[in-house]
C-alpha cells in the first residue's frame, strides 16, 4: 500500500510525473498538491486512467488544511514545484523563489508524514535538498535515509548523449554510467571511465570530443531552455526521470527488490568512506545509492576515476560547497 503524493503536480513536470505514477501499479494512492486549483482537474482526468491509484487532488490553502490533505499517512513525496528557468538563466538564479517554496512544503513534510522518502526535483537541488535538510533537523525528524535530491536526468542524459556521441543513438539505454556531485553545470560529474558496458578506448583518446560530451551532459538543460525560447525547462524528459527514480526507491523500499542502485544527491557528512573518496569534507554529494527498505542502504565510494575526471572533480569542488552553505543559511540565519 504505497502512498504517494506530488508537490507542485499542477506543473509541467508534475503533470506527466503524476501521470506516470498513476500507472505504477505498487501505488494505491496518489494525492497531487498545487498551489493553482487546477490541480484538481489534472487529478480527475488522470483518476479515469484504469490503474488501482486512487487519485486526489489538493490546493494549497491559507489554514495549511490542503498540504495536511495531501502529506498526512504519505510514504513518499516527490517535489517538482517551483519555478523553472528561462534562457540565460542558471538553476542557482532561482534560488530567491524556490528556497522558500521547498522550506515550506519540508515544514509540510515534518508535521504530516515524517517519515516519508522525499525525493527534490526543484532546483537548485544542490541548495534545496540543504534547505529540507535543515527543516527537518529543527522539526528533529532528520533522516538523511530518506532525503534525495533528484538527479536522475543527469543520468539518463549521459547514457542518451554517450551513445549519441558514437553513433549509436539506437542503444541509449545500454550504458549505465555514474553521475555523481551535484546537480548544475560544472557540478554535474558523468563518470564515462566507468560506463557498463565500457564507452570505445576512442572516445576517451579524443581529448576534445570527450570535453565536448561531458560539457553537453553537464550543460544539456540549456539546450532545452534554449528551445522552448521562454517557455521553461526541461519537463517531459524530467518527468520521466523523476518517475524512473521514484520507481526505484519504491521497488527497493516495500517491494523487497535488492541490489537497486541508482545515483543520488545525498548527505553523505557521517560517511569517512563516502568523503575521503572525495577528498572533502562535504555535507551533500551525489554518489551511487544502493535503495533499500529505509532508502539509503548504503553509499557507493567513487572508485577509479581518470586524471581527467579528477579535474572535473576539482571542478565541482570548488562551486558545490557554496551552494550547500547557502541552502543551510537559508534556513540557519533567515533575512
Ligand atoms: P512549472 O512552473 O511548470 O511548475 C511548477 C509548479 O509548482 C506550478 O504548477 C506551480 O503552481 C507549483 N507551485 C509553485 N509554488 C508552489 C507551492 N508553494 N506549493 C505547491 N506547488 C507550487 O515548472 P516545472 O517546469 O514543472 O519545474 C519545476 C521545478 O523543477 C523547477 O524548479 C525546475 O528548475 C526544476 N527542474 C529540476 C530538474 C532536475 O533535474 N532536478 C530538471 C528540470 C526542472
Amino acid at each position: 500500500m504505497v502512498k504517494a503524493a506530488v508537490l507542485g503536480a499542477a506543473g509541467g513536470i508534475g503533470q506527466p510525473l503524476a501521470l506516470l505514477l498513476k500507472t505504477d501499479p505498487a501505488i494505491k494512492e496518489l494525492r497531487l498538491f498545487d498551489v493553482v486549483p487546477v490541480v484538481k482537474g489534472v487529478a480527475q482526468d488522470i483518476s479515469h486512467v484504469d490503474t488501482p491509484a486512487v487519485t486526489s487532488g489538493h490546493v494549497k490553502s491559507d489554514d495549511g488544511e490542503g498540504l495536511k490533505a495531501a502529506l498526512t499517512g504519505c510514504d513518499i513525496v516527490v517535489i517538482p514545484a517551483g519555478v523553472p528557468r528561462k534562457p540565460g538563466m542558471t538553476r542557482d538564479d532561482l534560488f530567491n523563489i524556490n528556497a522558500g517554496i521547498v522550506r515550506d512544503l519540508a515544514q509540510g513534510i515534518a508535521q504530516h508524514c515524517p517519515k516519508a522518502f522525499v525525493l527534490i526535483i526543484s532546483n537548485p537541488v544542490n541548495s534545496t535538498v540543504p534547505i529540507a535538510a535543515e527543516v527537518f533537523k529543527a522539526a528533529g525528524v532528520f533522516d538523511p535515509k530518506r532525503l534525495f535530491g533528484v538527479t536522475t536526468l543527469d543520468v539518463v542524459r549521459s547514457s542518451t548523449m554517450s551513445a549519441q556521441a558514437i553513433d549509436k543513438p539506437n542503444s541509449a539505454d545500454e550504458f549505465t554510467i555514474p553521475v555523481i556531485g551535484g546537480h548544475s553545470g560544472h557540478t554535474i560529474i558523468p563518470l564515462l571511465s566507468q560506463s557498463k558496458p565500457a564507452l570505445p578506448s576512442s572516445l576517451f583518446e579524443d581529448k576534445e570530443k570527450l570535453a565536448a560530451l561531458v560539457k553537453r551532459i553537464q550543460f544539456g538543460g540549456d539546450e532545452v531552455v534554449e528551445a522552448k525560447a521562454g517557455g521553461g525547462s526541461a519537463t517531459l524528459s524530467m518527468a520521466y526521470a523523476g518517475f524512473r527514480f521514484a520507481q526505484q526507491v519504491i521497488s527497493a523500499a516495500f517491494n523487497g527488490k535488492k541490489g537497486v542502485i541508482a545515483p543520488s544527491y545525498v548527505y553523505v557528512a557521517d560517511n569517512k568512506e563516502i568523503t575521503q573518496s572525495i577528498g572533502k569534507d562535504i555535507a551533500f554529494f551525489s554518489v551511487p545509492v544502493e535503495l533499500g527498505p529505509s532508502g539509503v542502504e548504503k553509499l557507493h565510494p567513487l572508485g577509479d576515476i581518470s586524471p581527467y575526471e579528477k579535474e572535473l572533480l576539482s571542478a565541482c569542488l570548488e562551486e558545490l560547497p557554496g551552494s550547500i552553505t547557502k541552502g543551510v543559511q537559508f534556513i540557519q540565519q533567515p533575512k
